[in-house]
């Protein structure tokens, strides 16, 4: 056998790289991950309670899950990405995953085994998460991308986008970021997912929705849903890749579900069953403790409105870190125009620093960052803020 060396994985290598580096001084803006205002991880209130509840409970075991998951959680996680009287009421199937990317892997097999036409590409948007290409393209399918970000404006390129879509052939698999797109903060308008939502409909195109940030946005779960809800209620059939990951802070639970809407309840029991085989031949059954504890934040009334205050509170935090950095950014006088870091929304900023730019804040200002220029603005806080806009200041006049 001969195996090529496999490219390292540019989210995952800078948490290596920043674990490595002892500098009193470092910042880690890399992986997407909350961090309080200490730079600590964070455990919701609302997860701590949970487990409480779990391991005071005489019946706590570590037996496996059944098929299709843990239905406190996936019955729940459908009311927060559908709403409560949704249309696709009785036409969906969730099923648990190993969280987002669990979700991603198993919608991306699915679709390579039944997608209609049989020759259909997934096109991504450029720039996207790093992983999406890596995953769709593991399970066999031709990746291509979308027009997404305007690199001079640092906006969303709304023209370059539709008219991609209108010029891919009928019936494409398009990855849609639901909410705060991961790497670039830029999320259309509540109007520009209607004109999105109108060629794809036009085109026969199929919406493959992964949403790990939902909350992150704009601190509210219905808000941030607002596109998966949209393509329902136009009739869509569609798949959601759902983590919670980030809004539970569930990181490492690795927590997550993938719900397939059908056209008809009656292909529910074919789509499910197809999911459920894939499900097994890949992770057998899904992981219990981070469903447990999902689940019962889920489905407990006093604990799910906990949890809310807690993203609000989380998502209130990085916006307060995005004024900081903007303002000391134009108080320092520094060359370009700032004002896309409050515009963009969610955990990332797409800042417009150069590879180079971000090579030199690395090497020597121990600042981690994406190689193309996205900050996790959760790396930030009262004490680091300063320091990152000197920094950027400095790596941008030299
Ligand atoms: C990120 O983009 O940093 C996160 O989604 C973590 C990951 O798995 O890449």
């Amino acid at each position: 056998m001969c195996v090529p060396q496999a490219p390292a994985d540019g989210i995952l290598k800078l948490s290596v790289l920043s674990r490595a580096d002892s500098h009193p001084a470092k910042v880690d803006l890399g992986v997407g991950a909350y961090r309080d205002n200490d730079g600590n991880p964070w455990v919701l209130p609302v997860v701590h309670e949970a487990e409480r509840r779990l391991h005071s409970d005489p019946n706590f075991n570590h037996e496996y899950l059944g098929v299709g998951g843990l239905p406190a959680l996936t019955s729940g996680a459908q009311k927060l990405i559908f709403g409560k009287d949704s249309p696709a009421q009785g036409r969906v199937y969730s099923m648990q995953t190993i969280s987002g990317t669990g979700a991603n892997m198993v919608a991306a097999v699915f679709l390579k085994q039944f997608k209609e036409p049989s020759d259909a590409c997934v096109y991504i948007s450029k720039p996207t998460w790093g992983n999406h290409r890596s995953i769709f393209e593991t399970a066999g399918h031709k990746v291509l991308e979308y027009r997404y970000c305007n690199y001079e404006t640092l906006k969303l390129d709304i023209d370059g986008m539709l008219d991609d879509m209108r010029a891919a052939p009928m019936g494409q698999i398009f990855v849609l970021h639901a909410c705060a797109h991961n790497p670039t903060g830029i999320d259309p308008t509540e109007e520009q997912w209607r004109e999105i939502a109108k060629v794809m409909k036009e085109r026969g195109h199929f919406p493959f929705f992964d949403c790990a940030y939902q909350g992150f946005a704009t601190g509210d779960v219905d808000s941030d849903a607002y596109a998966i809800r949209l393509f329902v209620a136009e009739g869509f059939e569609l798949l959601v890749a759902q983590s919670f990951a980030k809004n539970m802070g569930l990181y490492g639970e690795r927590t997550g579900c993938l719900h397939a809407v059908c056209q008809s309840p009656s292909v529910l029991p074919q789509v499910s069953s197809q999911l459920n085989r894939l499900s097994r031949a890949t992770i057998s059954t899904a992981s219990a403790y981070g469903a447990k504890i999902a689940g019962t934040v889920l489905e407990d009334p006093e604990l799910y409105g906990e949890w809310l205050m807690s993203m609000h509170d989380m998502s209130k935090r990085i916006l307060a870190m995005r004024w900081l950095l903007k303002n000391k950014l134009v108080k320092l006088g520094t060359p370009g125009n700032w004002d896309h870091v409050t515009e963009q929304i969610g955990m990332f900023s797409f800042t417009g620093l150069t590879k180079k730019q971000v090579e030199a804040l690395r090497t020597e200002y121990h600042m981690y960052m994406t190689d193309d220029g996205r900050i996790s603005v959760a790396g930030l806080n009262t004490h680091n803020v300063d320091y990152v806009a000197e920094s950027i200041d400095a790596v941008i006049r030299t």
